[in-house]
């Protein structure tokens, strides 16, 4: 069976995509530092612990493990931080991807699969095609930006096959509850309204002034299964050899701050307590995908995403935890 080395495979996604593409009988090979990844999330298939920016690590991990494929989601992802820390930000994704691909290419390895991001977008719109200008608001985007270029540069010139798959709201858990959301600190919606309901406080709401039908954004919430199975797809899709470029993963359809909570309350049987907050820095108010393009490419759709079955799979994660 294929080789497939999952770079960043014990953070939230990584590891999802791990536990899949294990029980489909994929050989599976982890690299994770564990800055922001866990330990707990390492249940399937071999794993070496290292930084993608040293060279002599992965050049020792790719002579042993000889993959076929390269899933790479290692990379900080805080859009505030990215802020404050640009050098680290510039430093770990771009610099660190650059670095993967220079030992890809010492080893013989075409196959990338990337995780791209719809900050990448920036300018709102409620549907947002891969041909949509990319002008990210934050750093954070703006170094997924620089690696979806590095990416194109290399598939030109060194033969590089590659997907970026530019995930929208990534949401939900394993429906089996083995693994789940945990960042620390947290700062997406859905875990930070369930601790809400779970702890009888109060959670933000960051602006009711936006220019949509309640006052507050709109995102387009992806399940985490569903991001998997694209992965999976996505890797297949590249030993055909056909495609490289950009594929956004989302549902199509968009949910504001406010119908998250009320969902949230629904499905919880608990009243959500909530404070009004000012806006948050660089959050625009819709990103929605037009998903056409991952239809028609890797005949993909999301099977799971609806809001319900997200928050209940991410409910069920969250009292695991307590
Ligand atoms: N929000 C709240 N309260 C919270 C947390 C979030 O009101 O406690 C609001 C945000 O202001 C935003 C919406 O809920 O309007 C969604 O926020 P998230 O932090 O859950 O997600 P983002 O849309 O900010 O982030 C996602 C991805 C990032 C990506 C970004 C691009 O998680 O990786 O989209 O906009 F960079």
């Amino acid at each position: 069976m294929k080789k497939i080395l999952i770079t960043g495979g014990a953070g939230y996604i990584g590891s999802h995509v791990a536990k899949s593409m294990f029980l489909q009988g994929y050989n599976i090979h982890i690299v994770d530092n564990l800055s922001t990844g866990n330990k707990w999330a390492l249940k399937w298939g071999e794993f070496s612990i290292g930084d993608i920016r040293d060279k002599q690590f992965l050049s020792d991990v790719f002579s042993r493990f000889q993959p076929d494929t390269v899933i790479h989601f290692a990379a900080k992802s805080i859009v505030s931080e990215s802020q404050e820390k640009p050098d680290e930000y510039f430093d770990n994704n771009v610099n660190g991807t650059q670095n993967l691909l220079d030992v890809m290419c010492e080893n013989n390895v075409k196959n990338i699969v990337f995780s791209s991001t719809c900050a990448v977008y920036g300018t709102p719109s409620a549907q947002l095609n891969e041909d949509h200008p990319r002008q990210p608001l934050s750093v954070y985007g703006e170094t997924k930006m620089k690696v979806e270029d590095l990416l194109e540069a290399y598939h030109k010139s060194k033969d590089i096959r590659y997907i970026a798959l530019r995930y929208f709201n990534a949401a939900g858990a394993d429906p089996e509850s083995e693994i789940g959301e945990l960042h620390e600190p947290e700062t997406h919606l859905i875990p930070n309204v369930l601790k809400a309901a779970m702890t009888n406080t109060e959670v933000s709401i960051f602006g009711n002034d936006y220019e949509t039908p309640d006052g507050t954004c709109i995102r387009d919430y992806i399940h985490v299964q569903d991001l998997a199975r694209a992965h999976m797809l996505a890797t297949e899709k590249l030993f055909s050899g056909d495609f490289s470029g950009p594929i956004n993963l989302g549902t199509g359809n968009g949910a504001s701050v406010l119908e998250i909570i009320k969902a949230v309350s629904e499905v919880s049987k608990i009243t959500v307590k909530t404070k009004s907050m000012p806006r948050r820095e660089g959050d625009p108010n819709i990103l929605v995908a037009t998903p056409k393009r991952a239809k028609d490419i890797l005949d993909w759709q999301p099977k799971c995403s609806n809001i319900k079955n997200i928050i209940k799979d991410a409910y069920n994660w969250q009292r695991s935890l307590t």
